[in-house]
């Protein structure tokens, strides 16, 4: 028996998906835990700037060239009055925030944000209050940062301090509706009667905007598509996109099934599209609608210590430490995105910072990247352009959630401009290594630029505050090209990158 197994992937020029959207690559921050106040706003850090930012994290946000960022929630958003949040800072009320049991000071706001996305180099993604408020507040949102001036709440924007209009070009009709534990949870057509409304005087006050209405929280809500459908059919001729959302983890130890989760992901996805499509069908409609993939992540119930201490400023909530297996899921879910990129166009990792975060800060210390910071960092800055069809054959296994799951994952981005192939590809088997072929006859003269994996023997390795260079990425072996094909090895349980020039 061979102590190896072998996966092949054939690219080629003429099959694609079309251009990637850059904004899947978006990230996401809330009022909750330590995101905002000791994460990317800690006026009182050695490393913070003048405007209280703290410039570590920010650096290491930058590098990952983040499109979109959503804000200000989550469920935070459905309690939230975003009139607390701006204006002279002594004069902000420190308010009870119910969705997480903490106590919000608003000492960050709106334009705070603003200038944090300016600094950051990203875009604003901004979600409104369906849950307690409904379109007056939405609207009057939507005109005090879109507005130039001349109105109240534009001037009242300038009198704050801010001149020019923020600009903000999408915007959430609220966050995950169809969720009991949600402030002002509502049934689908309670939520889609709500979501129309508010969409109307939201564009009514800048046309130019574009509006995400909540699908379901998840593929596993017992009203998933229904709620979706219902949704739709509200607010078809108003929205651009459907909201997605899941969070995968490693359950009973299990770690072949949790390595899976992507094939959960794909489904989910082609569900969501299915329920599009139909909605589309039943109006006679002419546009898709397109989705917004816009809390994705992984995540540890264990470590969740949930409402332990209530009415803390920024309490440590869902600080979940990472290990290579939650690194390789992160790739997973990566590649479903790009597959799916033709309908997904916007998609951000749900947070950015502490809470779910890729990177975490330690209270008044350094900040760090873990595990799950890698395929994003890469994927973000070397996957974008075409996403290619991906003719893949590889041996297949069954887990406890799924049959038929291939060992091998992978997606393929050509960067026309740049002539350059990324492929994104993760051996999922847990002890044996594979051996990759890739057919690159029909993308021309290839070079390998580089191979990057993220492995270690032990697949529950995590970073550390005392070591944070245990789960890194690293040059892997490489390989050789023969006649237009590439072959090389990628280890057991590891995600990779390989990189390919097309020469002239
Ligand atoms: O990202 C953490 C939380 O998870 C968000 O507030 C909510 O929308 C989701 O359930």
């Amino acid at each position: 028996m061979s102590d190896h197994i072998k996966g092949c992937l054939k690219l080629d020029k003429s099959y694609h998906y079309g251009n990637i959207d850059e904004r899947i690559y978006g990230s996401f921050v809330e009022h909750m835990g330590r995101v905002v106040y000791e994460g990317i706003y800690e006026p009182e850090h050695p490393l913070a700037d003048a405007e209280g930012f703290r410039q570590d994290v920010m650096e290491f946000a930058r590098a990952l060239h983040i499109p979109i960022v959503r804000y200000p929630g989550g469920n935070f958003v459905s309690g939230y009055n975003w009139e607390d949040g701006v204006g002279p800072r002594e004069q902000r009320p420190r308010k009870l925030e119910l969705a997480w049991n903490s106590t919000e000071t608003n000492q960050f706001g709106t334009n705070e944000f603003i200038n944090w996305c300016k600094k950051t180099g990203t875009a604003p993604m901004m979600a409104v209050n369906l849950g307690t408020r409904g379109a007056d507040a939405a609207r009057n949102l939507v005109e005090y940062c879109n507005m130039s001036d001349g109105t109240y709440y534009s001037d009242l924007r300038i009198k704050h301090g801010w001149k020019e209009s923020h600009n903000v070009k999408l915007w959430c009709l609220g966050n995950e509706m169809d969720g009991p534990w949600q402030i002002g949870h509502k049934t689908a057509q309670e939520y889609g009667r709500i979501a129309c409304e508010a969409a109307k005087v939201m564009k009514w006050t800048d046309p130019s905007i574009e509006l995400v209405a909540c699908g379901s929280s998840n593929s596993s809500m017992p009203n998933f598509p229904e709620w979706d459908r219902v949704v739709l059919e509200n607010t078809y001729d108003q929205i651009e996109y459907m909201s997605m959302h899941i969070y995968y983890e490693e359950k009973k130890n299990d770690t072949s099934d949790y390595l899976a989760s992507g094939v959960d992901m794909d489904r989910f996805i082609r569900s969501m599209i299915s329920v599009c499509d139909y909605v589309k069908s039943v109006k006679r409609g002419k546009k898709d609608i397109y989705l917004s993939f816009d809390e994705w992540n992984v995540t540890n119930a264990e470590q969740w210590e949930e409402k332990k201490k209530p009415w803390e400023i920024a309490p440590h909530l869902g600080e979940c430490k990472y290990n290579l297996a939650d690194a390789i899921v992160t790739g997973s879910m990566l590649n479903s995105l790009i597959r799916h990129s033709s309908r997904i166009k916007v998609a951000c990792q749900a947070q950015l910072v502490n809470l779910l975060g890729p990177i975490i800060t330690d209270s008044k210390g350094n900040a760090w990247r873990q595990s799950t910071y890698w395929p994003v960092f890469y994927a973000s800055n070397y996957g974008r352009g075409k996403s290619l069809m991906v003719i893949s054959e590889s041996p297949k296994h069954s887990t406890a959630s799924f049959d038929d799951v291939p060992y091998l994952d992978s997606t393929a981005v050509w960067n026309e401009p740049a002539a350059e192939i990324t492929v994104f590809a993760i051996n999922r088997h847990l002890s044996q290594a594979m051996e990759l072929d890739i057919d690159l006859r029909g993308m021309g003269n290839c070079r390998l630029i580089e191979h990057i994996e993220l492995s270690h023997d032990n697949i529950k390795a995590c970073n550390t505050p005392d070591d944070h260079n245990i789960v890194v990425p690293k040059p892997g072996t490489g390989g050789v090209i023969d006649e237009g094909i590439f072959t090389g090895m990628i280890l057991p349980h590891s995600w990779n990158m390989l990189r390919f020039s097309i020469e002239p």
